[in-house]
């Protein structure tokens, strides 16, 4: 170990302190989800390091404003500070200017920012328009159309309101607050209504419903030792929240958004929420809903931009270990899938195929390229794909070895591309990742997209990889500060701690199991502990040196403090540290931005790069890229996971909120390590994870290399759940890719709150044990150890909407607000069709493509009145612009189903079953129908009635030959 990093060890070592205290998860059921007491400050402390410090709301005086300019769709005004500075967390920017404006019907914006740029400008950076979108005033929007009122007063001191025009409901409210605004310090207090319900603020661990007595920080950070800790700011930023209050059996809804990429702390109290960041601007954005469908799309359409639109293959199931050796160890897998009858899409690569960790390389002879050549031809042959990691920093060679031998560093630094250290600009930062020091692209700049793209296209041309995982993007470094300057010759190092599965030490075996292991295995959960009290008593946990409390910083006039702000937000690393885990803020990006500005977008601009990469490696096709820190607007390029899950029950709960935590901030192509990533899984909880995962649009199953395999076949019931589930999610393909269309073209989401669905229903507010995909399909996972029933609510009965079950297409016999108990043996997962809805549908087959090759049926769940609708989007599922797309309506009504076709692209794919369940009343004998204006051949078809009013009518292949979407059709029951 060289000397430096035995000296650091103490620092380095803190991470392992959270280990000593009570983890996660909860015991189950984590009701309630959240102690009350969890980040509850009984009063706000303006410093959470310093609960004596002062309280900026006491000592600040506030600003006025004066020189208003209105025009029809804007105010404008100048704020100056209305007292002495108070230079509390920084210092008082004396002039302000307040912009306001009137964007849209649905949209008003409230900008607050210097009035003048000091020397130092980057102190009062405002969040560049390249980085991430920043709405303008579409045209012919004025303040007398608009569906919201901006009000002020001067009265004591400047402070604002945003109201509903018309009902004139306060949906925001500064008064009786101050506006603090100092280089280092941003505060803004907001009313809030009692009992308030708000949503979104992702990215971490908890309940859907946020708690009124809760802090949520953003400083996108990784954890190690256990990255799923609940309440703790994650890896994403997404300063955005939808509040609905319910009154009277209704509800209405509106957003809030705050433009604004520093580290920040949101407090929300059982009166108030405090917003407070360290830099940057106020730059508000308040959308009106009404409901909370039309919030979400506001923002997506309105603010950030809405979803890319996935390929289709990107909806198959991905497998992922950590501790694939080689090529034969990836075929073996996909064999044993095939085997087992479980379709397979894709391999997600953990770091295994990397030599030595580097990036764009590949270990050999295990991951051999021209062996891996051949891999890929079979693979892609089978219509399978190929998704290995990659890690945004690039190793830096030894300079005096002259065997240490690294291309992509060296053409990095013919283009200058990396992020500079603050101690000295004229040196690289050199962070500690798992290749050992290494420096880091600045995505901002044009240079590191060049790098970037040529190192895809080359690395391509090798092994034609399809897509990447973008981990530690967050962005990661294991050490404080520039550490690798100067100690470049001690490179290849590792990492300062074990890392999993390394031999002889603590963590060489992970012996931990979910909970209820020991009751459905005991001989083994005993054995595990008997292990892992061996293997603790041989590698100890080195003792972890206490954090030490810190001061808080003063503020120095005109003088940041990068590393160590005055005011320090709620990071939940020791410390509250900003320089732990991460780049220091004092890094210095190609344009003289900081990290401490531009932190919380490095996951952002980095999958931006890769997606454009991605672009030029593999041309016309739309890029797979997961990233793993995200912030405002990389949905429109990127999907997500939610970081390194464990192995346990707790954990796979609470990926349900967070799941819709990405639906509010755009990012619907998300889903989590399924099974658990950290910690062995068994039987129970993998089968229960399969089936859940099942519903989110990213489903893969992914674990450790120092934990036990858990790929889909290794139980056979796991086996047998997942068949039946991945046959119902192949099944629904079509339905989703139309999910994302809409979520594409209208900012609509996929996964759904129920709350969102059934927006005037108070008692699903909280709901996050069932989520809707779309509209029409209602899922009730299992979420607890040794369950066999599970209870669920029907949303909607007591006006009037009928679920059918899934598997049996019978009427669920359900009353408003019942807590039915349903039917779940570990082989099944509950899940209903709404009444009202027709889902277009094709037979599973064991690829995405295989799938797409399927005949057509439809499943028509009536309604009260025997009606139902639905919609169906199809283009080619892979081009960037397709030639050819298809729009289908369907409705069926007083017996007739009918369809409205546009567009081009036709599948030729005939209509094989119409199945409708919900056929009481009048049994029909026969039927008649109408393709493209022509009679329907119907000879051979066949129909028969079900048990409890499901009509199955079969074998109607002959009738549209030429492709049921080629014309509208028309079939008549008589
Ligand atoms: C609540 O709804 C009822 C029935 O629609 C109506 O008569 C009543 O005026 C409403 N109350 C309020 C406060 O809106
Ligand atoms: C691949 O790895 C496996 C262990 O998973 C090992 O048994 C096998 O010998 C390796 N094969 C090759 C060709 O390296
Ligand atoms: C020089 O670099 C090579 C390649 O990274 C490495 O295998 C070797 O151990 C290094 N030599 C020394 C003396 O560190």
């Amino acid at each position: 170990m060289p000397a430096f990093i035995k000296a650091m060890l103490p620092a380095l070592l803190a991470w392992t302190v959270s280990a000593q205290k009570p983890q996660f998860p909860p015991a189950f059921p984590p009701t309630p989800a959240l102690p009350s007491s969890v980040n509850y400050a009984p009063s706000i402390t303006p410093n959470v390091l310093d609960a004596t410090a002062p309280n900026a709301q006491a000592e600040c005086p506030g600003y006025r404003a004066s020189n208003i300019r209105e025009t029809q769709n804007s105010l404008t005004a100048d704020l100056v500070l209305a007292g002495e500075a108070c230079d509390l967390y920084g210092y008082d920017i004396h002039e302000l200017t307040l912009n306001v404006e009137y964007q849209a019907k649905e949209r008003l914006s409230v900008k607050i920012y210097p009035r003048y740029l000091a020397s130092n400008n980057e102190s009062l950076y405002t969040l560049s328009p390249d980085l991430t979108p920043q709405p303008s005033a579409e045209e012919g929007s004025n303040k007398a159309g608009s569906d919201l009122v901006f009000t002020w007063s001067n009265d004591p001191s400047f402070q604002f309101r945003v109201s509903r025009a018309g009902s004139g409901e306060v949906l925001f409210d500064t008064f009786g607050k101050k506006i603090v605004f100092e280089d280092q310090f941003l505060e803004l207090v907001t009313s809030m209504v009692p009992d308030y319900n708000i949503y979104g603020l992702a990215e971490s661990l908890r309940a859907f419903r946020l708690p009124n007595k809760f802090t949520q920080t953003f400083w996108n950070a990784y954890n190690l030792d256990n990255d799923n800790i609940l309440d703790v700011n994650g890896h994403s930023t997404h300063p955005v929240y939808l509040e609905t209050r319910y009154s009277n059996g209704t509800s209405k809804s509106h957003g809030v958004y705050a433009r604004n990429a520093h580290g920040q702390d949101w407090l929300l109290r059982p009166d108030s929420i405090t917003y407070r960041t360290i830099g940057g601007s106020f730059e508000f954005y308040f959308l009106s809903g009404s409901k909370p469908k039309d919030v979400i799309s506001q923002y997506q359409t309105g603010v950030i931009t809405t979803p890319y639109l996935p390929a289709y293959w990107h909806l198959g199931f991905q497998q992922n270990r950590w501790g694939y050796l080689n090529w034969t160890n990836l075929q073996d897998v996909i064999d044993a899938y095939a085997d087992a009858g479980i379709q397979l899409e894709a391999f997600t690569n953990d770091l295994d195929y990397l030599n030595l960790n580097r990036i764009f390389t590949h270990k050999d002879p295990q991951y051999n390229v021209e062996e891996g050549q051949r891999f890929l031809e079979r693979l892609h042959a089978s219509g399978q794909y190929y998704l290995p990691i990659l890690d945004p920093n690039v190793y830096a060679p030894a300079p005096e070895n002259q065997t240490d031998i690294y291309p992509p560093y060296d053409r990095g630094v013919e283009l200058d591309v990396y992020i500079r250290s603050g101690a000295n600009t004229s040196e690289y930062y050199y962070g500690v990742l798992w290749n050992g020091f290494s420096a880091y692209p600045d995505f901002m700049s044009p240079a590191a997209q060049q790098f970037w793209t040529e190192q895809f296209v080359e690395y391509h041309e090798q092994l034609a990889y399809d897509g990447w995982w973008l981990d530690v993007s967050d962005a990661t470094s294991f050490c404080t500060g520039s550490c690798g300057t100067g100690m470049l010759d001690e490179n290849p190092i590792h990492v300062p701690f074990p890392l999993p599965g390394d031999p002889n030490t603590s963590v060489a075996v992970d012996y931990r199991y979910p909970e209820a292991f020991n009751l459905t295995n005991a001989t083994e959960a005993a054995s595990a502990s008997a292990s892992l009290a061996s293997q603790s008593s041989a590698y100890p946990t080195p003792t972890a040196t206490p954090t030490p409390v810190l001061a808080r910083t003063l503020p120095t006039p005109g003088v940041r403090n990068l590393t160590f702000p005055p005011y320090a937000i709620n990071n939940f690393l020791p410390g509250h540290s900003l320089v732990k885990q991460v780049l220091s803020p004092d890094a210095v990006h190609k344009n003289g931005m900081t990290e401490y500005e531009l932190h919380n977008l490095y996951g952002h601009t980095s999958a931006n790069a890769s997606y454009h990469a991605l672009l030029q490696a593999i041309p016309g096709k739309r890029p797979w890229i997961q990233s793993r820190a995200t912030f405002a607007g990389t949905g429109n390029f990127s999907g997500h996971w939610g970081g390194d899950t464990n192995s346990k029950w707790g954990n796979m709960y609470f990926g349900i909120s967070q799941a819709l935590q990405f639906a509010i901030a755009g990012i619907p192509y998300f889903g989590v390590e399924t099974c658990g990533f950290n910690g062995n899984a068994d039987m129970q909880l993998c089968t229960r994870w399969m089936q859940l995962s099942a519903w989110f649009p990213l489903y893969r199953n992914h674990n450790n290399r120092n934990t036990i395999a858990q790929e889909a076949y290794r139980w056979s019931t796991t086996a047998e759940a997942t068949r039946r589930i991945m046959d119902i999610r192949y099944t629904l393909l079509p339905y989703t890719y139309t999910l994302f269309h809409k979520a594409n073209t209208a900012g609509e989401t996929v996964l759904r709150a129920l709350a969102w669905e059934f927006p005037d229903e108070e008692d699903l507010k909280a709901v996050e044990t069932q989520f809707m995909s779309g509209p029409s399909i209602l899922v009730t996972p299992v979420l607890e150890a040794l369950a066999t029933t599970v209870k669920g609510l029907f949303p909607g009965v007591g006006s009037g909407t009928i679920w059918y079950d899934w598997y049996s297409l019978q009427k669920v016999d359900a009353i408003a607000g019942e807590n039915k108990t349903l039917q779940a043996p570990l082989v099944h997962q509950p899940i209903h069709v709404r009444g009202g809805s027709i889902i277009p549908m094709q037979k599973a087959g064991n690829t995405t493509k295989t799938s797409r090759m399927m005949p057509w049926s439809l499943l028509i769940a009536l309604d009260k009145n025997g009606e139902a609708q639905g919609e169906l989007y199809l283009d080619d599922g892979i081009s960037i612009h397709p030639d050819e797309t298809k729009n289908v309506e369907l409705r069926f009504s007083r017996g007739i189903l009918s369809t409205k076709v546009s567009g081009e692209y036709n599948d030729g794919l005939s209509l094989a079953n119409i199945t409708i369940a919900g056929a009481h009343g009048r049994q029909h004998r026969g039927w008649s129908a109408h393709h493209g204006g022509k009679a329907c051949d119907t000879q051979r078809a066949k129909m028969m009635y079900g048990e409890g009013g499901v009509l199955y009518m079969t074998d109607l292949g002959e009738s549209t030959r030429d492709g049921i979407w080629s014309g509208d059709f028309e079939m008549r029951l008589h």
